[in-house]
């Protein structure tokens, strides 16, 4: 069983455990009859920003596993605004049992965290997106039926969902490389501790500035937004550092003929990734969306299991 009360980053969960989260993700995709079950069970959904998938796939998730969800939007949390983040965290652990929530910045989700008594779900801050990496590494797994050998290169911006990758990747020895301009590289201390995950597991984590070279036999290539959802003021000025490293069919032509595509979306077509190769038939980006929702159904089934009141 997992065995914490809270996920906030990959860092700290043992392959194991990550194991362990997607073998029941893999069981509830199967699972027809409904075997797992939250009855009773309320999950609050607190988000600090807009979201699409993680907000909708958490609460289809819950209801699917017979629990029910609170949404509390960005007018009604007012984190740190109304009430201090502490004093929130301790009066909502009274009435929920679980919490995903979606921050501005990773302290303050960590912050909340210390101070609930029920399991706080990362849905997304500044510098993670850990169930992210988790449907992301479940879909690769279902692609290739392994992780050893197989190459995952991210293309674009060294961003919250690249940290979470070069985890994920890290801990279940998948080769992970990236192309980021200069200036755009992924935080320096997540690449270490990551570095030193992928040399336990005997896999690879290599960077490059060149997209066409980081590509070369790539099995998936993955690419995010060049402007997070904090960092929308910069996108004109991005939007000509990262001409480059836009996912398109001329970019392509340097890598294997049949690599998949994916991105954690929502996406911006024409920028990082065209139509055309968005709609390709190697285009793996719904797949990767539809999976969000059976790995947060195992996250919060395992969470709720391992944390019983
Ligand atoms: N990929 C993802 O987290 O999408 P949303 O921002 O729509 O939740
Ligand atoms: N990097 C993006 C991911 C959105 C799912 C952001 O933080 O806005």
């Amino acid at each position: 069983m997992l065995k914490r009360k809270d996920l906030i980053s990959l860092d700290v969960l043992s392959k194991k455990e990550i194991d362990e989260i997607l073998s029941l993700s893999r069981k509830l995709k199967k699972d027809k009859k409904n075997n797992y079950k939250l009855k009773g069970k309320t999950l609050g959904l607190i988000f600090e920003k807009p979201s699409n998938r993680t907000r909708v796939s958490f609460w289809a998730g819950m209801v699917q596993l017979e629990g029910q969800c609170i949404y509390l939007s960005p007018a009604e949390i007012q984190l740190g605004k109304r009430e201090s983040v502490k004093d929130a965290a301790k009066v909502l652990s009274r009435y929920l049992d679980v919490i995903a929530a979606r921050t501005f910045s990773h302290e303050t989700l960590v912050e909340f965290a210390q101070h609930s008594s029920i399991p706080v779900i990362n849905a997304l801050t500044d510098q993670f997106h850990p169930c992210q990496a988790l449907a992301d590494i479940f879909t690769i797994y279902e692609k290739k039926k392994k992780f050893k050998g197989v190459k995952l290169v991210y293309v674009g911006d060294g961003n919250n969902v690249l940290h979470s990758l070069l985890y994920a990747a890290s801990k279940v020895g998948l080769d992970i490389a990236y192309a980021t301009p200069k200036g755009y590289e992924p935080d320096k201390k997540v690449l270490k501790t990551a570095s030193g995950f992928a040399k336990k597991m005997g896999s690879m984590i290599k960077g490059y500035t060149n997209p066409k070279e980081a590509i070369k036999n790539a099995d998936f290539i993955y690419t995010d937004v060049w402007a997070s959802m904090h960092q929308e003021k910069e996108l004109t000025k991005r939007k000509k550092i990262f001409k480059d490293y836009q996912i398109n069919s001329v970019l392509l032509k340097a890598a294997k003929k049949n690599t998949l595509i994916m991105h954690c979306l929502p996406a911006k077509r024409g920028l990082e990734i065209t139509d055309e190769v968005m709609d390709a038939k190697q285009s793996i980006v719904f797949d990767q969306a539809e999976n969000r929702l059976h790995v947060e159904k195992a996250i919060l089934y395992l969470l709720i299991k391992a944390n019983k009141k």
